[in-house]
């Protein structure tokens, strides 16, 4: 009979299916793909497809908890997953329910004292708690809840399980938290610990607010802010580092780390992570190593060289009047740094001309301390030179002899210019890599006074990166001047990165440790066994962290942010390695790549073959007729910058129409 009676439901099931149904039942659906092959459930485990799950309930936690007692659980070191289960209760249900249980509590001990007998000091406690918390809640300062824990553990074997399962229990039981395995209901335990927000197996225990606000699991050494760039992995439990350095009290950073730690890499990943945010880019880069992915986001490369056709004028002043500043007598102090760069050592004779033949050479330009002077044309290095001469002091003549280098040696070309250039794409890249080693930091020191009075002319969000900051910072000058920046950049919305492999040289002046302190995110990389001890005397450093940074792989360190820091894996995306690696193999093999797609693409096609590298203009992203996921990147990042007059950045027509004159030498 009941054989006959499922036959016919059968046949009349098949009747009503349609022809289309009966054909989908036939297809491969998502779930037939993604499904495990079998599934076995066992008394003390599970086995989904070739894994073994094994799942733990919560039955007891300790009296006292501090917070972030869960963290050892949360960086247990073995892949588990945890699923926590909160079920607000009414207050009034409660506090019945512990006046009957106080009640009960208190007639144990009288009847305990009645009887002669020492008071249970379990009890007395359980008592004082139960009044307490009584208290609590009938004034509102409590809530009660009742809380479920869940841990379930995999993996490939069951021995492994089993082993994981036994460190588990005790790192549990240190914590004074009593595991028991769901045994029989290892089913509903996994389904239960599964992303879907069910509660199988309803085990609860009763908790108040303050012990649930304790157990809130990932306050673990995390850096994770609601929004922002990634800045990579925390090595601990493997959340992302995901920060706004623009919400900190300031948008400095520090990067040290050896040669090839992976500073530079990091960098880059951060320029193009910000830039996409709309970040406004500007980049020093004394060993030409951003050019790939300047170009690549549209950007600008400046290539300095006595030849190129840009200039840059020391005694450009800002025009801009800011209360209670005195912009000439900055640009003075300024230049007076610059020029002891230049000189070298100044007797304090030397110093006093220095200052005077400054003010002169300004006031003959007809530029004094009144503002409105100040936009007037600035004098050039030749008029410096010319006021020394002609002071007619010997003093005064051997500076101008000293000087001679900038106004008829090889920086001539450079910076005895009026300014013809002006920033105004918002990725644009200085290089010096084309100067000789001795004038570069004067080449950068000139460069960054450039940049930062243009910052100072309009308000946006930008990030200027100085790479190979020891340039600078060897020179006290120099490095109270990139201080002067760290210190103002706040105010400017600027954001500055500064980048070092020398960490003595760069915290041996006050200037450099200035620099590190007006700095929110620091982050240190691979350190050389010479340089450890310092490091870790600055940053507190213990032990172990000293340990992770001498055998730190390349792109790993640890992050710092305000009070906290993490370990850090800096992690790229393959389209993002290619832009920003410098490992020479990994850049051939590339170049050979790159070359060869044009090939590749105009197979077939009429156009006779070429094996040039393609680059892209100066002035538009790269195009093509069917954009990579890069490419569509790309393009909607220059796009979301106000891209219509940024692209070209030369203020003289004649330059634009010559950009890549001097680009050969890069190479
Ligand atoms: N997180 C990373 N993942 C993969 N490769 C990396 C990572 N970081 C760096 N590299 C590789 O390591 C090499 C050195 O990195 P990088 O040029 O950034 O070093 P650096 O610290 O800037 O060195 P230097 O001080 O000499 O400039 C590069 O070839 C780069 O591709
Ligand atoms: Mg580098």
């Amino acid at each position: 009979m009941f054989f006959n009676k499922n036959k016919k439901e059968t046949n009349r099931g098949e009747k009503s299916i349609s022809p289309t149904k009966t054909v989908e039942k036939g297809m491969v659906s998502l779930i037939d793909v993604i499904a495990p092959s079998s599934i076995e459930v066992d008394f003390n485990s599970i086995r989904i497809g070739e894994r073994f799950y094994k799942t733990f309930f919560v039955v007891g936690y300790p009296r006292y908890v501090s917070s972030n007692w869960l963290s050892p659980v949360i960086d247990f070191s073995h892949s588990l997953n945890i699923s926590m289960f909160i079920y607000p209760t009414s207050s009034s249900d409660v506090l019945s329910d512990l006046r009957r249980k106080t009640a009960e509590m208190e007639a144990t001990i009288s009847s305990q004292i009645d009887q002669g007998l020492v008071v249970d000091a379990k009890v007395q406690a359980a008592l004082e708690d139960a009044q307490g918390l009584t208290e609590e809640l009938a004034k509102g300062i409590e809530r009660f809840f009742q809380m479920s824990l869940y841990i379930t553990l995999y993996s490939e074997s069951l021995a492994e399980l089993d082993q994981a399962s036994k460190r588990l229990e005790s790192t549990l039981s240190s914590l004074l938290i009593l595991p028991k395995l769901s045994t029989l209901q290892m089913e509903e335990g996994f389904k239960s610990t599964i992303p879907f927000g069910t509660d199988n197996l309803f085990l609860t225990r009763n908790m108040d607010t303050t012990s649930l606000a304790s157990t809130f699991p990932f306050t673990s050494a995390t850096l994770t802010q609601e929004k922002g760039i990634m800045y990579g992995i925390n090595q601990q439990n493997g959340s992302l580092i995901i920060f706004d350095r623009f919400s900190l009290e300031n948008a400095n950073e520090v990067v040290f780390g050896k040669s090839g730690a992976g500073k530079s890499f990091l960098i880059k990943l951060e320029t193009m992570r910000q830039f996409m945010f709309g970040t406004e880019i500007i980049i020093i880069d004394p060993e030409g190593e951003y050019e790939s992915i300047t170009k690549t986001f549209g950007g600008e490369y400046v290539s300095f060289t006595p030849s190129s056709p840009i200039k840059i004028n020391p005694f450009d002043l800002s025009g801009m009047y800011v209360e209670g500043e005195n912009e000439l007598g900055l640009k003075i102090l300024s230049l007076h740094g610059l020029l002891k760069i230049v000189m070298g050592e100044l007797s304090a004779i030397h110093d006093a001309i220095l200052d005077r033949a400054l003010v002169e050479t300004y006031r003959q330009k007809g530029i004094t301390t009144d503002p409105a002077t100040q936009k007037k044309q600035p004098p050039l290095m030749e008029d410096l030179y010319k006021t020394l001469l002609g002071m007619e002091d010997s003093n005064a003549n051997e500076l101008a002899l000293r000087l001679e280098k900038f106004i008829k040696g090889s920086l001539s070309g450079l910076f005895n210019q009026q300014s013809n250039f002006d920033i105004r794409n918002p990725f644009t890249a200085f290089s010096v890599k084309a100067l000789e080693d001795e004038l570069r930091p004067i080449a950068m020191h000139i460069i960054l006074d450039f940049v930062w009075t243009k910052i100072r002319k309009s308000l946006k969000k930008r990030l200027l990166i100085l790479d190979e900051a020891w340039y600078l910072m060897r020179y006290e000058d120099s490095a109270s001047f990139v201080y002067g920046i760290a210190k103002r950049a706040r105010k400017y919305y600027l954001a500055l990165t500064t980048a070092t492999q020398d960490v003595q040289d760069f915290l041996s002046t006050d200037y450099g440790k200035a620099i590190l302190s007006n700095s929110s995110i620091q982050i240190l990389l691979k350190q050389s066994p010479t340089e450890i001890d310092t490091v870790s005397q600055i940053f507190y450093l213990s032990q172990g962290e000293k340990d992770l940074l001498l055998s730190a792989s390349v792109g790993e360190g640890l992050f710092f942010a305000g009070q906290s820091h993490v370990s850090i894996k800096i992690v790229a995306a393959q389209f993002e390695k290619e832009l920003a690696t410098s490992n020479p193999q990994e850049v051939k093999e590339m170049r050979e790549r790159d070359a060869a797609q044009p090939i590749i693409a105009q197979e077939g096609s009429s156009l006779p073959q070429t094996n040039s590298i393609e680059t892209p203009s100066r002035s538009t992203p790269p195009q093509a007729s069917n954009p990579s996921p890069l490419q569509q990147i790309v393009d909607a990042a220059v796009q979301s910058q106000d891209a219509t007059s940024q692209l070209i950045a030369p203020i003289n027509q004649d330059i634009s129409s010559t950009p890549n004159k001097d680009e050969p030498e890069i190479f």
